[in-house]
């Protein structure tokens, strides 16, 4: 897809116009390349501790507010034979940047979940964030098949402003994705929608990396803003983080606006990425499910998605994992959500995945 019709079906808002145009073709896109099921996959909040001060995340080391949690081997392998029992295919493994999580501690759970007896073995997907080349490789020798990691924003210098470096110099996540392709990962990437700061240029920049990196897996969810974090607060002081450019003639205006955080905006980019990625594993996010509880989900499975990650993190720890607030699903129990996401799935026609639901299994054609 060409960047100025990204563009442009960005700027529509008649709902008749973008269901027509933009959401029945990303439907039908999506049922001829990966087909109608739905891959399910369990997410282990395995560590709330984070060592970075991204502008954005509730995780954040600043934010003493927050209660930090780290699982043990035997609560992680807990959370797996759950999944296993409820059929999943896939668990991933999420975090912060937590030191706490030494390369050989999380290779060895790694295994761990690898030989959980079962008919067909458990993919495992982490997404633990930036870390050394050396760890990455370890826990792909242990078993890891997949790695989550967003860019957040194309925008080289957005993302430097809401995401400070280490000591050790500038992240190049875009590097990384490439260098665990290399190791033989999947990777998956993705971006906030509505960061303060995105414009329309940008997203549509992030919409054709997307294509671009060939990704297997692409996450996106709305921005939510968090009060204890720097940008929750400019945001819902109402006041602008940093000035943004008086544009010199309309279309500058148009480029240089900034993408709100809104639940069809991120409707918009899951199509405009399953029309940009027809073979991509795409979630429809927690993020989404958080903006409209009633019916995010759905919708997101209905304009392009083809995956839902269900929490099984356990109840006690996940109010703790707060990126945002009020996520979607804080309390439910993983049996509970499981019975009614089936029949939510059956309500739109949608079953749920068989296997592992690997990327590179999809070739529905
Ligand atoms: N709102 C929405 N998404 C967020 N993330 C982090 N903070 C927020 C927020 N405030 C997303 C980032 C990160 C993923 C794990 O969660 O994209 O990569």
């Amino acid at each position: 897809m060409e960047k100025m019709d990204i563009f442009c079906f960005l700027h529509v808002e008649d709902a008749s116009a973008l269901e027509r145009l933009l959401f029945a073709p990303a439907d039908a896109c999506r049922r001829h390349h990966v087909g109608d099921e739905v891959h399910l996959r369990g997410l282990i909040e395995v560590s709330s501790y984070c060592s970075r001060q991204c502008l954005y995340c509730g995780l954040r080391a600043s934010n003493s507010a927050l209660g930090r949690y780290r699982m043990t081997r035997e609560e992680i392998l807990s959370s797996a034979r759950l999944a296993h029992e409820l059929g999943y295919g896939t668990v991933v493994l999420q975090g912060g940047e937590d030191a706490g999580l030494t390369g050989p501690f999380v290779a060895d759970v790694v295994a761990a979940i690898k030989s959980l007896p079962g008919d067909v073995p458990l993919a495992v997907t982490l997404s633990l964030g930036e870390r050394p080349d050396a760890d990455l490789r370890l826990w792909r020798q242990a078993g890891a098949d997949r790695y989550l990691l967003r860019f957040e924003t194309s925008n080289a210098e957005l993302f430097r402003r809401i995401h400070p470096s280490q000591p050790g110099g500038p992240s190049d996540r875009i590097a990384q994705l490439r260098r665990m392709r290399e190791m033989g990962y999947e990777i998956g990437s993705g971006i906030m929608i509505g960061v303060p700061g995105q414009t329309y240029a940008d997203l549509v920049n992030d919409i054709t990396l997307f294509a671009e990196l060939d990704l297997e897996m692409i996450g996106v969810g709305p921005f939510l803003p968090h009060p204890h974090t720097p940008l929750g607060a400019a945001v819902s002081h109402d006041a602008g983080v940093w000035p943004m450019q008086t544009p010199a003639d309309r279309q500058d205006a148009r480029d240089t606006a900034q993408v709100p955080n809104s639940e069809l905006m991120t409707y918009k980019t899951v199509a405009l990425t399953r029309l940009a990625c027809p073979r991509a594993n795409i979630p429809s996010t927690t993020a989404l499910a958080t903006l409209n509880q009633a019916q995010g989900r759905e919708l997101g499975l209905m304009r392009g998605a083809n995956v839902v990650m269900p929490n099984l993190t356990p109840p006690r720890y996940r109010a703790l994992y707060e990126i945002y607030p009020a996520k979607a699903c804080l309390h439910e129990a993983p049996g509970e959500f499981h019975a009614s996401l089936l029949q939510r799935l059956a309500a739109i026609g949608r079953r749920p995945g068989q296997g592992q639901g690997s990327s590179r299994q999809n070739t529905v054609t």
